[in-house]
């Protein structure tokens, strides 16, 4: 396991493609889920110095807060509600340009001000989604997603 990141400069795409092949090393080898959902949060954040990044899994029918970067955040999100919830409901990515135009958007920072949910699918359930909030407005788009979509298939839930 790689035990230092190297975090590059560049556009969003060699960000991408620099951070996948190290993600894909911390995960080597290691089964534990949430060892591995934190370490993936922590590698984006340094990456990409976004906002807040953070699983929430399915359980019991909600959606629970797991291994995050960031500040606090809402512990519980029904299906449906929400940005996560309406991925879950969905399945499906959802990128959100501005939260304040998303109807039902749960506000756990008023500083969020964009963001890009992508659910976890395994045996066409989902069982997690990954949340990634902005200070900034429109910062995600369909690059974020083909990439963010790549990594959570890596994680064997
Ligand atoms: N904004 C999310 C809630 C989670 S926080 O942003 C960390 C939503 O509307 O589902």
């Amino acid at each position: 396991m790689a035990e230092d990141l190297s975090i590059i400069a560049g556009t969003k795409k060699q960000q991408y493609e620099s951070i996948i092949p190290q993600i894909k090393g911390l995960l080597d080898g290691e089964p534990d889920l949430i060892a591995n959902t934190a370490n993936i949060v922590a590698a984006l954040k340094e990456q990409f110095g976004w906002f807040w990044v953070g699983f929430y899994f399915v359980k019991n029918e909600e959606l629970i807060l797991g291994p995050f970067q960031g500040p606090v955040a809402c512990t519980r999100i029904r299906k449906g509600k929400g940005v996560c919830g309406t991925s879950w409901a969905k399945a499906e990515t959802i990128i959100v340009p501005d939260v304040e135009k998303f109807p039902g958007h749960i506000a756990c920072s008023s500083l969020s001000k964009s963001e890009i949910v992508i659910p976890v699918i395994r045996d066409s359930i989902v069982v997690a989604v990954l949340d990634v909030d902005s200070e900034l407005p429109d910062q995600f788009d369909e690059s974020d997603k083909y990439y963010l979509e790549e990594i959570v298939r890596l994680v064997a839930f």
